[in-house]
């Protein structure tokens, strides 16, 4: 297991969209690979996002982070709005200072990719680092945990050896 102190931090919301049908999907499709991920590297998650869920025992307020600055390696998991990360990352980003980090970045999609999303990472966090990221069609959450697994781990290494 790493040294290094890994956080990952997503944006997951599907659940909260799909009215009437909360029951059909339990967690958003990032929230399941942010999930895998944890698993795999044994590291803290958090939830970016507010969520006004229809039962309120499902809303959630993220609290700051705290420690954010013991972090060395940041997952950073979120949906394909528009081509691009949703504004609530963005803001997130804006929002803690992220110098000398790795940020490894992970999407679900529904068929754009990462997008323009990487660039735009690069763009507001230029004192860190940010690893290629892994794009997972919405579909192939579930189908796709060798290939998760896969990539989590070599970016770790990756993100250890800088
Ligand atoms: C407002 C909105 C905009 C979206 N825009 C795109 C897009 O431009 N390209 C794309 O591939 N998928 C797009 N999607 C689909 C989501 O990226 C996809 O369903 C994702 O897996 C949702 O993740 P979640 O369940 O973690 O919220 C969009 C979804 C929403 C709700």
């Amino acid at each position: 297991m790493s040294n290094k102190k890994i956080l990952i931090a997503f944006f997951s919301m599907t659940k909260d969209y799909s009215f009437g049908k909360v029951e059909r999907l339990v967690k958003g499709h990032t929230e399941q690979v942010a999930d895998q991920i944890a698993e795999i590297t044994g590291s803290d998650l958090y939830r970016i996002n507010r969520t006004e869920a229809l039962r309120p025992e499902r809303a959630y307020e993220p609290k700051p982070i705290e420690n954010f600055d013991e972090y060395d390696i940041i997952y950073l998991g979120y949906p394909i709005y528009y081509h691009t990360m949703p504004l609530q990352v963005s803001e997130f980003l804006k929002s803690y200072p992220f110098e000398n980090k790795v940020i490894i970045p992970f999407t679900t999609h529904a068929g754009s990719g990462l997008g323009r999303s990487v660039a735009e990472i690069k763009e507001t966090c230029k004192k860190s680092e940010v690893l290629d990221g892994l794009a997972v069609g919405s579909a192939e959450v579930q189908s796709a945990k060798q290939k998760i697994k896969d990539w989590a781990l070599k970016s770790l290494a990756e993100a250890e050896s800088r």
